[in-house]
């Protein structure tokens, strides 16, 4: 495999490189079984996180993920930074350069900010989401998790429901299972498809359908109000009735003994209800967890410096 320095989306990833992070975190999810859950593999290197845009799972995953490895984590707090005074994007990631870090993790508004910043620094730069357009590690982690799950992802059918119009994670997680043998399926209404409407995913505007199609895994997304700048549907409570996973429809994919995913912050009451957060095949908290190995394998694999940078 030829080294890479940078991790900006899925599309640029060999088959190679994406079985090689799904392996590897593998040894790594072991550790967290030990009272020691530190291995020596990134003592020396400096990993900063440079969020533009709010996280809980992300940020806090790579953070725990990188103290871990042992390396030294940095946070850049944008609220308190020269950023606010007007810094641009380049002139941080010069003075980030300056100080000699290793990596840095970038969550953007702007899509392509990223690869922008992976241009300009011989740190390794992840993608932590970009807009509208990637989120490799979460593509990455649902990935891991449905292959600890189901016996076979070849023919596995995933059923993508929400908002998937703005989704940087519909986009990363659609193009890796579909890589890796699945097929998927998008339920949502027409103001949340995509407008590009990707070949070969089929579209359905009601549950009734999309059930029909028989999926093994319901992967809820959340509705994002904030990049939105009208309204894309009357009302939350519309919304929950018409696409929302309801009582009534978990009851129907809990007799059907379907897996359930969603990537978080979830909305409950729109997109899921308290009930469907206790579901028994819910992921949501594996998917978390298994966030941590997958990006300890990550930071494993991406060689600052490499020349290559997709
Ligand atoms: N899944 C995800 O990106 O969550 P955060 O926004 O909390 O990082």
């Amino acid at each position: 495999m030829t080294p890479r320095k940078d991790l900006l989306d899925i599309a640029s990833l060999t088959d190679a490189e994406i079985e090689f992070v799904l392996a590897n975190a593998v040894p790594f999810k072991e550790l967290f079984k030990r009272s020691v859950k530190k291995v020596p593999t990134l003592k020396g290197q400096t990993v900063l996180t440079l969020f533009y845009e709010p996280s809980t799972r992300t940020r806090s995953s790579f953070e725990v993920a990188a103290s871990r490895l042992s390396a030294d984590v940095t946070h850049f707090d944008i609220e308190s930074s020269s950023v606010v005074k007007g810094e641009s994007i380049l002139d941080t990631v010069e003075t980030l350069e300056s100080m000699r870090v290793d990596y840095i993790v970038v969550r953007h508004k702007q899509s392509g900010t990223p690869s922008l910043i992976a241009k300009n620094t011989r740190a390794s730069v992840i993608n932590a989401g970009d807009g509208w357009h990637a989120h490799p590690t979460q593509a990455l982690l649902d990935a891991f998790t449905l292959k600890e799950k189901l016996n076979t992802m070849n023919g596995a059918r995933v059923l993508i429901v929400g908002d998937i119009q703005h989704s940087r994670v519909a986009r990363s997680t659609s193009l890796i299972f579909r890589r890796l043998g699945m097929n998927v399926a998008y339920l949502a209404p027409g103001s949340m498809m995509p407008r590009e409407t990707p070949v070969k995913i089929p579209q359905f505007g009601n549950w009734t359908d999309a059930l029909d199609w028989k999926p093994d895994v319901i992967y809820l997304l959340r509705v994002q109000s904030e990049r939105m700048d009208e309204p894309y549907f009357p009302s939350t409570a519309e919304y929950h009735k018409n696409y929302g996973l309801t009582d009534s429809r978990l009851d129907i994919i809990s007799e059907r003994g379907l897996w359930l995913m969603h990537p978080g912050p979830v909305n409950r009451g729109v997109e899921i209800t308290d009930r469907g957060m206790n579901y028994a095949k819910s992921l949501i908290n594996q998917q978390v967890e298994n966030g941590i190995a997958v990006r300890m394998s990550v930071l494993y694999w991406l060689k600052p410096g490499a020349g290559v940078s997709p």
